[in-house]
């Protein structure tokens, strides 16, 4: 940080300069706006330190190809995780957890929402009940999915609402990709009849209309949302999404669907639970997953509406760097024409 010391010393010694010690219109609009540059640049420090990476991952063609990194399963995992092994015999991801709460759902479905939500993020999903929830379900059934945690309630609240799918294990952000298997697992072996999956987090708002159009997609192993391309490993160990390169060593991950939202089908489940324990683990689910669809050959398909930050046009609204609160979520929802929309 040595460019923002010298910086800080330029202005200092620009207002302690002698023919600057009367107060002049000029010293006073330096002073009132000395803060801007330093600012500005710590702000975008971040963003800027990501910039070259973003470039350098442009450069990696293999990573940005929707072709697998070899043909040959193995051969592929293999060139992702050249120092690690899957270790398959220890690996419960394919395995479906206990179920504790079954919520109701109609006869043989085609289609399911699922929702994933902490056991502690009650006023998420009273705030998805009172909103999208109900236009969402015109079109296929919406259910909440939490593993559990020390001293949750969700008993009590799933006996008044019916509408939460729990799995006996410990809810945490490290084991999202074991929850997200759980979810597939359960789909494929006691909901045959379903088609498609919906998967959305609980600070996020549907856009029913826009759901309904995406939803007529191609057969075969597909996933639909929000394609990322030429995403650099964060390795600036106090950001959530780090990820060391012991376990991941390139330096840029293939495409891959932000997890917040996306159309799994249930052919792209099977080809999931199938493959999972055969690739070494990476706790960032949506990237895992990434790596997984590209040696599985899981077609990923790109729609702009996915994980939209903007209000607008969009078939799910996310924000990805921090969490918007419930009751914001509600007021945008309030102040939309979406309560209005009917199927
Ligand atoms: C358990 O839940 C109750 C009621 O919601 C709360 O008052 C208490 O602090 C919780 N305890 C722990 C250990 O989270
Ligand atoms: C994941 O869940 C298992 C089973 O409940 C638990 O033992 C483990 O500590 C959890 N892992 C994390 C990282 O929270
Ligand atoms: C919802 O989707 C419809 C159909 O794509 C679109 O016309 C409308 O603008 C969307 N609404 C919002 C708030 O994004
Ligand atoms: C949204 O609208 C509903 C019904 O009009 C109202 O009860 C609720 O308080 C509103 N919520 C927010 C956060 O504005």
């Amino acid at each position: 940080m040595r460019w923002l010391r010298t910086i800080i010393r330029y202005f200092v010694q620009l207002l302690l300069h002698p023919k600057l010690l009367l107060i002049s219109p000029l010293r006073l609009l330096v002073l009132l706006f000395s803060w801007v540059i330093p600012y500005l640049i710590f702000t975008n420090y971040l963003e800027s330190c990501l910039l070259p990476l973003r470039a350098l991952c442009y450069t990696q063609r293999d990573l940005l190809s929707t072709k697998p990194l070899a043909p040959d399963f193995d051969t592929c995992v293999k060139k992702f995780f050249p120092n690690r092994e899957a270790d398959p015999s220890n690996c419960e991801l394919d395995v479906v957890p206990d179920v504790l709460i079954r919520p109701t759902l109609p006869d043989q479905p085609t289609r399911i929402l699922v929702i994933r939500s902490g056991p502690g993020s009650l006023d998420y999903r009273n705030f998805i009940r009172r909103t999208w929830k109900k236009h969402v379900e015109q079109l296929l059934p919406v259910i909440f999915v939490c593993a559990t945690s020390r001293n949750d309630t969700l008993r009590h609240e799933a006996e008044q609402y019916n509408d939460i799918l729990q799995f006996n294990f410990e809810d945490s952000y490290h084991n999202l990709s074991w929850k997200m298997m759980a979810i597939y697992g359960f789909v494929l072996g006691q909901l045959p009849t379903i088609q498609q999956i919906v998967v959305t987090n609980d600070d996020t708002i549907v856009n029913v209309t826009a759901l309904e159009q995406v939803l007529h997609m191609r057969d075969g192993p597909v996933m639909l949302g929000k394609v990322s391309r030429g995403y650099p490993r964060i390795f600036l160990p106090w950001l959530t999404w780090h990820v060391h390169s012991d376990m991941y060593p390139n330096l840029c991950y293939p495409l891959f669907v932000q997890g917040s939202s996306f159309v799994l089908s249930k052919e792209g489940a099977k080809l999931l639970v199938d493959n999972v324990c055969k690739v070494p683990m990476v706790h960032l689910d949506d990237v895992f997953m990434g790596v997984l669809s590209n040696c599985a050959n899981l077609r990923l398909i790109h729609n702009e509406g996915f994980d939209k930050h903007i209000f607008d046009d969009f078939v799910v609204y996310h924000y990805q760097y921090s969490r918007h609160s419930a009751n914001y979520l509600e007021s945008l929802w309030n102040s939309s024409h979406l309560k209005t929309t009917k199927l």
